[in-house]
């Protein structure tokens, strides 16, 4: 059927608003972008001159603009609570990135707002839009119970990649607030959106350009045996990124985000060109995580089947957070 482009707003011009900017501009029969908003109002300007959109520095005044109808909010993870509801009070859907705010209590509000409101609400957990993902979701039912979960997701930053990471303070958690959401949403997919009995984390920190720490282990245990144990670091090269799934019928692992294998035999393989050098840093393409994504933040807000985190889902995950930051500050901060 045909449809009309979403009248897009993007808040927030920083390091990871051109993915989304090339997203929306590679689906014109998807998003036309209004307006771009940020403080900096160069910023604004360069994210918001390839389409012709408004520069602006203000969200109040964009969210006012003809034909707005979503906002695709980029900025600092301190903002996304107030501009997420300011969106929401004004009628637009919205898709927040990761994480969808800064404590449960937040994201629940949002949540309850968004379902009232009959507006969409969804989170950037990018990392769920990939070929392998969708394979678990769609064939899990077929491998029997899944008793565990191991992740690893383990990368190289030198130091915050933006100012506000070196102000994130240890009680705050920095690499759990930063990086651990994406993995949590992969465990929680897992785990069938099942809340956990038992959270786990102890925290370390190896790197002196920030407060919080940049290496966590979590271990989280789930009703009926199942556990899951997730690995976070700042601090490796080369990088280190798996997931593997243990079900009654055999073993699943994802490798890089885009190989699939089951015992041992590749099931999906990417195509040529998107894993590149997956050991270091920009090693794969990441250009089609962004797009899927906006992909199916379009259909939720057509009221579409699509797999976007829903804004109830995105709030539980905030609520694990919630729980991972408690047992870290109780285990790691003690010294
Ligand atoms: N999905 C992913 O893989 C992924 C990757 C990186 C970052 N992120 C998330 O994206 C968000 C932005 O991260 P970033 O690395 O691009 O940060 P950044 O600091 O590079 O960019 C943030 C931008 O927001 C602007 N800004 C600050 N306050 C604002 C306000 N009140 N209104 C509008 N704009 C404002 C800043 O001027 C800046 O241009 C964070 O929540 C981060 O967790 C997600």
């Amino acid at each position: 059927m045909p449809h009309e482009p979403a009248g897009i707003v993007l808040v927030g011009c920083g390091r990871i608003s051109s993915s989304h900017l090339r997203a929306i501009a590679e689906l014109p029969g998807d998003y036309r972008l209004i307006a771009a908003v940020d403080p900096d109002i160069d910023r604004a300007k360069a994210a918001a001159a390839p389409s012709g959109g408004h520069a602006l520095t203000s969200l109040e005044d964009a969210l006012t603009l003809p034909g707005v109808t979503c906002a695709l909010l980029c900025t600092p993870n301190a903002d996304h609570f107030a501009q997420a509801r300011a969106c929401l009070g004004a009628g637009v859907h919205v898709l927040v990135e990761k994480p969808l705010a800064e404590t449960g209590a937040q994201a629940r509000e949002l949540a309850e707002l968004a379902a009232r409101k009959g507006l969409v609400l969804s989170a950037g957990h990018t990392f769920r839009h990939c070929a392998p993902v969708r394979y678990l979701q769609d064939h899990a039912a077929e491998l029997g119970p899944l008793r565990a979960v191991e992740v690893s997701a383990c990368v190289f930053w030198d130091g915050p990649q933006a100012p506000w990471w070196a102000d994130i303070t240890p009680a705050e958690g920095l690499i759990v607030s930063l990086f651990a959401p994406h993995s949590l949403d992969f465990i929680q997919l897992a785990m069938n959106g099942d809340v956990p009995s038992r959270v786990h984390a102890e925290g370390a920190r190896h790197q002196s350009g920030w407060q919080g720490e940049d290496e966590a282990m979590i271990q989280l245990a789930y009703p009926g045996g199942r556990m899951a144990s997730l690995h976070l670091s700042y601090n490796q090269l080369p990088i280190h990124d798996r997931k593997v799934l243990f079900f009654e019928r055999g073993v699943m692992e994802i490798v890089h985000g885009e190989t699939l294998l089951w015992n041992g035999e590749p099931v999906i393989v990417p195509p040529p060109g998107m894993v590149t050098d997956p050991g270091r840093m920009g090693g794969r393409d990441l250009a089609h995580y962004f797009r899927n994504q906006l992909i199916e933040f379009a259909k939720a807000m057509r009221s579409e089947p699509h797999r976007c985190p829903t804004g109830e889902e995105a709030a539980q995950g905030i609520e694990l957070l919630d729980r991972v930051r408690a047992s870290l500050r109780v285990n790691s901060l003690q010294g």
